[in-house]
C-alpha cells in the first residue's frame, strides 16, 4: 500500500461505505454474467428432467432440454456451458472405450448445441471417469491408475470432442503429459482454435461426492483419487502444475474445488497472470443449498457473495451451478433498477 490513510477524524472510512451508491461507486470487484460457466449434466431419453438428490434445483437433462437449458444460458450473457454425462453403467467398461465414441452422449449433445444456440460456447472434461468401470479417471491395471496408457485414450477422446464442435477442452485428469499430447494431437488434426482449459490445480477432495452421485461414479469408484489428484496440504505444488500445464500449451488454467482453494486462485492469478478459473463445485452447491434450505443461511446471499469473493481471488471466470440462477437474478435487477 503506497499512501498512509489521514489520521482520524480527518480520514473516516466509513464514509465509503454510507449509502448504496457510495458502495456501488467505490467497489473493486464485480460480477456479471460474463464471468460464468454453467456445468450441465446430460442423459440419455426424451424430453427428460432428472432431479439430483443431493443438488437440489439441479437436473440431468436429456439432450432436447440441454439445447433448452443452453439457449436459456445464452439470452442471459452466460458464455459458456460444460456438458457431463450420466452413464448407465451397462457403457462403462474396463477401457472406457465409450469416451471416444463420436456418438457418445457429450458428443452428441455438443453437436445439437452448437447447431441450435451457435452463440454459446460448449466445454467438454477431457477424463475417462464416466466412462470407466472402476469410476477412475485414468486406466485401471491390478489397482494401480496406468499414466501414459491413459494419456493415448486421452487423445482419442480430445480429438473426437473437438470433431464435434467443443470450443474448449478440459483435461479434468490430472494425468502427467497430458496437456501436451492433446495439444500436438489438436494442431496435427486441424483443430488449432481448440482450446484448452486445464484442471491444472485439481485436489483430490471430498467435495466433490455430489457430482459423482449425478454423474452416476460413486458407485463404481474404487478406491480414491490421491495418487493423481493433488494433496489438500499443497500450495508450491499447485503452482507447479500451472507452470507445466502452460507450457505444454494450455490456454487458460483452474483451480479445484474453489471456495477451501481462494488461496490457490490467488497465487495462480497473481503469479501467472494468465485466465485462472475457479470450480465452485457440487459439495460447495450442496452446502449453500442445503443450508439455504434449512432457513440458515439466505441461498441468493450467500451465493452471490461466494461468487463475487473468486473475482476478489483474481478469477477471471468460474464455474458454477448457480450460474443460471445467478444470471436471472442480475438481469431481473437490471430490468427493475
Ligand atoms: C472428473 C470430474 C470431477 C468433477 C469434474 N470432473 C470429479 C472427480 O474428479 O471425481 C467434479 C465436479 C464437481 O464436484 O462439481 N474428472
Amino acid at each position: 500500500m503506497a499512501v498512509t490513510p489521514a489520521p482520524f477524524p480527518m480520514s473516516r472510512p466509513r464514509r465509503n461505505r454510507r449509502t448504496d451508491w457510495m458502495r456501488d461507486l467505490t467497489r473493486e470487484n464485480t460480477l456479471t454474467a460474463h464471468d460464468l460457466i454453467w456445468p450441465i449434466f446430460v442423459r440419455d431419453g426424451d424430453d427428460v428432467v432428472d432431479p439430483i438428490d443431493s443438488m437440489p434445483g439441479v437436473n440431468r437433462l436429456s439432450i432436447s432440454r440441454a439445447v433448452e437449458a443452453a439457449n436459456d444460458a445464452a439470452n442471459l450473457g452466460i458464455p459458456v456451458v460444460a456438458l457431463f454425462p450420466y452413464t448407465d453403467p451397462s457403457i462403462k467398461t474396463p477401457g472406457a472405450e465409450e469416451a471416444w465414441n463420436p456418438e457418445n452422449l457429450v458428443n452428441r449433445a455438443t453437436r445439437a448445441i452448437k447447431q441450435q444456440v451457435p452463440d454459446i460456447g460448449v466445454m467438454l472434461d477431457v477424463a475417462l471417469d464416466p466412462y470407466n468401470s472402476d469410476g477412475h479417471d485414468g486406466l485401471v491395471r491390478d489397482g494401480v491408475i496406468l499414466n501414459d496408457e491413459t494419456l493415448m485414450a486421452l487423445e482419442q477422446q480430445a480429438l473426437v470432442q473437438a470433431e464435434a464442435g467443443a470450443d474448449i477442452l478440459g483435461p479434468s485428469d490430472m494425468m502427467d503429459g497430458r496437456i501436451g499430447v492433446i495439444r500436438r494431437a489438436l494442431e496435427q488434426n486441424d483443430f488449432p482454435d481448440t482450446a484448452i482449459m486445464a484442471y491444472s490445480a485439481k485436489y483430490a477432495s471430498a467435495f466433490y461426492g455430489p457430482f459423482r452421485d449425478a454423474v452416476g461414479a460413486s458407485g463404481a469408484l474404487k478406491g480414491d483419487k490421491k495418487t493423481y489428484q493433488l494433496d489438500p496440504g499443497n500450495t508450491d505444488e499447485a503452482l507447479r502444475m500451472v507452470a507445466r500445464d502452460l507450457d505444454e500449451g494450455a490456454d487458460m488454467v483452474m483451480v479445484k474445488p474453489g471456495m477451501p482453494y481462494l488461496d490457490i486462485c490467488q497465487r495462480v492469478s497473481s503469479e501467472f497472470g494468465v485466465p485462472t478459473y475457479a470450480y465452485q463445485v457440487s459439495g460447495e452447491y450442496a452446502m449453500i443449498s442445503a443450508a439455504g434450505q434449512n432457513g440458515w443461511i439466505d441461498r441468493e446471499k450467500a451465493m452471490m457473495e461466494s461468487l463475487l469473493a473468486f473475482k476478489r481471488a483474481g478469477c477471471s471466470g468460474i464455474l458454477s451451478y448457480f450460474a443460471l440462477e445467478v444470471a436471472q437474478m442480475m438481469a431481473d435487477e437490471a430490468r427493475l433498477g
